[in-house]
């Protein structure tokens, strides 16, 4: 079955990026010259998605504002003649149907997941977080979309962590498939013990709309909030979950180092920047030393 939907969870209270996070989402902050979100977007659009629902909550208003139409900027930027920014503006707009739904709390990402239930219906649908932007690889969504239409099951990204930062994600623990494809068997949110993988979920998912079933009966977990991963975890018990090691990499833009890693790297793509960026960084290192 195609997948046609996507759910873009963007409800979180972003409490690493406080206390800029207080009122403007981390899902707006800027990469170069665009919100992080708009990454995510472009992400399932050039995925083959066509309706996506983002999941929003207090203080998230702007990103509703960032993807509608801005009539008074649009007439100033024709009668100014200033095409070239009029066209991206409306690039913006019309990128794809995008629609909204509120998390009334943030009780977790599962919650998130399970309030844009009824938008979803009875078919398979992408989860993109909002705070995850990809390299310019292929589409991450698009990889595992063709991991779905051929192993027909849901499927995960993942990518192989520093053993450092395993506490940080939820962690995969599979059989190997092929070179790339893991049949999971456990799933574990931000281990806090030794663990046998290094294999870290990477914020992109094609999932069944069984999930839903398995998310409303799933007690809060660590945290105390309704982890997506322990729905997995039910998910593996009862069918086929598969992990996907993606190709390209995904950065969370919702930490301050990804944050910065993920600026410096799009700075150093863009041909505008790139060489008075790159000097700047020479000239600084070299001043440091
Ligand atoms: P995170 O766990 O990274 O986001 O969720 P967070 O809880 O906002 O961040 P910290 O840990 O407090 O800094 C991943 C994605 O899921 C969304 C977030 O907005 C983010 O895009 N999310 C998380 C929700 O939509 N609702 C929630 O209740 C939690």
């Amino acid at each position: 079955m195609k997948v046609r939907k996507a759910i873009i969870p963007a409800a979180g209270l972003g409490t690493r990026f406080l206390p800029f996070s207080k009122a403007v989402p981390k899902e707006m902050l800027p990469v170069l010259d665009k919100p992080a979100i708009q990454y995510i977007v472009e992400e399932a659009v050039a995925s083959g998605i066509e309706d996506i629902i983002i999941v929003t909550g207090k203080n998230k208003r702007s990103i509703e504002d960032h993807f509608d139409k801005n009539a008074e900027l649009e007439l100033y930027l024709q009668s100014t003649g200033k095409l070239d920014k009029l066209k991206l503006i409306k690039d913006v707009t019309n990128i794809a149907n995008i629609y909204y739904v509120r998390q009334k709390e943030a009780l977790g990402l599962g919650d998130a997941i399970l309030t844009a239930r009824s938008f979803i219906g009875n078919e398979p649908f992408a989860v993109l977080l909002g705070d995850m932007i990809m390299d310019d690889s292929q589409p991450s969504t698009k990889q595992l979309i063709n991991v779905y239409q051929k192993q027909k099951a849901p499927v995960i990204a993942v990518e192989q962590v520093d053993r450092s930062e395993i506490g940080n994600y939820g962690i995969v623990l599979g059989q190997q498939m092929d070179d790339r494809l893991y049949r999971v068997h456990t799933l574990v949110e931000k281990p806090q013990t030794e663990i046998s993988s290094n294999m870290a979920i990477m914020g992109r998912y094609i999932l069944e709309p069984r999930i839903f079933e398995i998310l409303s009966n799933t007690k809060p977990g660590l945290g105390k909030e309704i982890q997506l991963t322990d729905a997995l975890q039910t998910l593996a018990r009862e069918q086929s979950l598969y992990a996907y090691l993606h190709e390209g990499k995904l950065y969370d833009v919702g930490n301050k180092l990804g944050y910065l890693k993920v600026s410096i790297e799009w700075c150093l793509k863009d041909k505008e920047i790139r060489g008075p960026f790159y000097t700047y960084l020479k000239e600084l290192l070299a001043e440091k030393e």
